[in-house]
């Protein structure tokens, strides 16, 4: 039956090549998002995985991570962080560059947002070199946050495009890429 949830939520998938620039093959998740029912197993299958290990923060990371976070945050009763790309939050942030394959990129979350201590997941759609997950992770732990694990749908180990639902369940074990 688990088997059958994750065809299902796969089947919803789609890629579409060379966007969004030639050569890319991009892993669309808005066509999931179309199927309530396999918008709700994903968000399900999270939702087990988590209710349980005493999280209080899902930091979701923009934007897709925005389109899965909130739901699992309410469902478990934790609250939701929004981690930004620069100069998007109104209020003082901390930051956070990462290097990408030609320059560097940055996420910001605000002052404030998390408590020393606290416990915190990850959401985010995809996973593909893992630099934003480790960007986030940072940010959460230099605000003194647990970051128990990251959670994303989608893991496309160097590049190769594998579709790997099971990392909803398998998680990506924080620091373990
Ligand atoms: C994609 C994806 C992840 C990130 C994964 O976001 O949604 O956030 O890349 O890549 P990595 O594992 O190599 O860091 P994108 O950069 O397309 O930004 P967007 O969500 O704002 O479109």
């Amino acid at each position: 039956e688990h088997e059958e949830i994750l065809n299902g939520i796969k089947s919803t998938l789609r890629v579409i090549p060379d966007f969004p620039k030639q050569g890319i093959m991009f892993l669309d998740i808005t066509t999931l998002l179309l199927h309530p029912k396999a918008f709700k197993d994903t968000i399900d299958l999270f939702v087990d995985r988590y209710k349980h290990k005493n999280i209080s923060v899902v930091a979701g990371i923009e934007a897709r991570g925005f389109m899965f976070g909130p739901a699992i945050a309410l469902a478990i009763g934790a609250k939701f962080v929004p981690l930004r790309k620069p100069k998007k939050l109104p209020g003082e942030v901390i930051s956070e560059k990462y290097v990408l394959e030609y320059g560097t990129d940055c996420i910001e979350m605000h002052v404030g947002a998390v408590e020393p201590k606290e416990r915190a997941i990850v959401v985010d759609d995809l996973v593909a070199t893992g630099g934003t997950l480790c960007a986030a992770m940072n940010l959460l732990e230099r605000a003194g946050a647990v970051v128990v694990e990251c959670a994303c749908v989608i893991e496309v180990p160097e590049l190769k495009c594998r579709l790997m639902l099971e990392c909803v369940l398998a998680g990506i074990e924080a620091r373990g890429f």
